[in-house]
């Protein structure tokens, strides 16, 4: 394949990330999400289902019934050994990206390596903003300059039975 060619290509890709993150950034604690937050596993669902989905092997042990359905699920991991069951195995960000088969957007579902290993390259974020914050999380989001994104949609929402804190559902397109 020539380089032009392969530019052509590279660019046709759509990155987005896809996260709930807290007014400090904070994205997990002990390998698992901050908080149980069903309206997001809702909204997480509709946006990324029939699309690629690309994870660190982390984030992907953190899930307990394994791949998620009706999405390709690409796990990034340097264990040469490692498979699982309707996983899409790479072994570099470049490699998860070129695996994405999927029709649409591709997206970045984190943990804290992927995102900060892409966060360059993605050019739309859908944010769970978590109104909240959490001294004790390990796992952070990068910090998200405000100067080079543009505000596309914002929807806010209080905390209610299920949903422990107030959270906002924004998306945001890299200027
Ligand atoms: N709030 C949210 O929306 C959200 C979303 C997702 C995850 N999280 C949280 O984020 C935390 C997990 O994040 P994490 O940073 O610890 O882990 P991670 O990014 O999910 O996975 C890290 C793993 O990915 C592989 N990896 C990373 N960079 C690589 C590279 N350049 N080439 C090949 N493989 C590479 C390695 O796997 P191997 O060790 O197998 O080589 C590494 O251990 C958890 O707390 C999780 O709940 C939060």
């Amino acid at each position: 394949m020539s380089k032009k060619h392969h530019q052509v290509e590279e660019q046709e890709v759509a990155l987005a990330a896809i996260v709930v993150v807290a007014d400090d950034g904070a994205i997990g604690r002990n390998g698992d999400l901050l908080c149980h937050l069903p309206a997001d596993l809702k909204h997480f669902k509709a946006i990324t289902m029939g699309h690629s989905i690309i994870m660190g092997r982390r984030t992907f042990d953190s899930f307990p019934k394994g791949a998620l359905p009706g999405r390709q699920n690409i796990v990034i991991t340097r264990n040469e050994h490692f498979s699982a069951p309707d996983v899409t195995v790479a072994h570099s960000v470049d490699e998860a990206i070129k695996a994405a088969i999927m029709p649409g957007e591709v997206f970045i579902i984190g943990g804290a390596q992927i995102y900060a290993a892409t966060f360059e390259r993605v050019t739309t974020l859908y944010l769970t903003r978590l109104h909240a914050t959490f001294p004790e999380a390990d796992a952070f989001f990068p910090t998200i300059d405000p100067i080079e994104w543009d505000t596309i949609s914002e929807e806010h929402h209080d905390s209610d039975d299920r949903n422990p804190y107030p959270y906002t559902f924004i998306t945001l397109r890299r200027k």
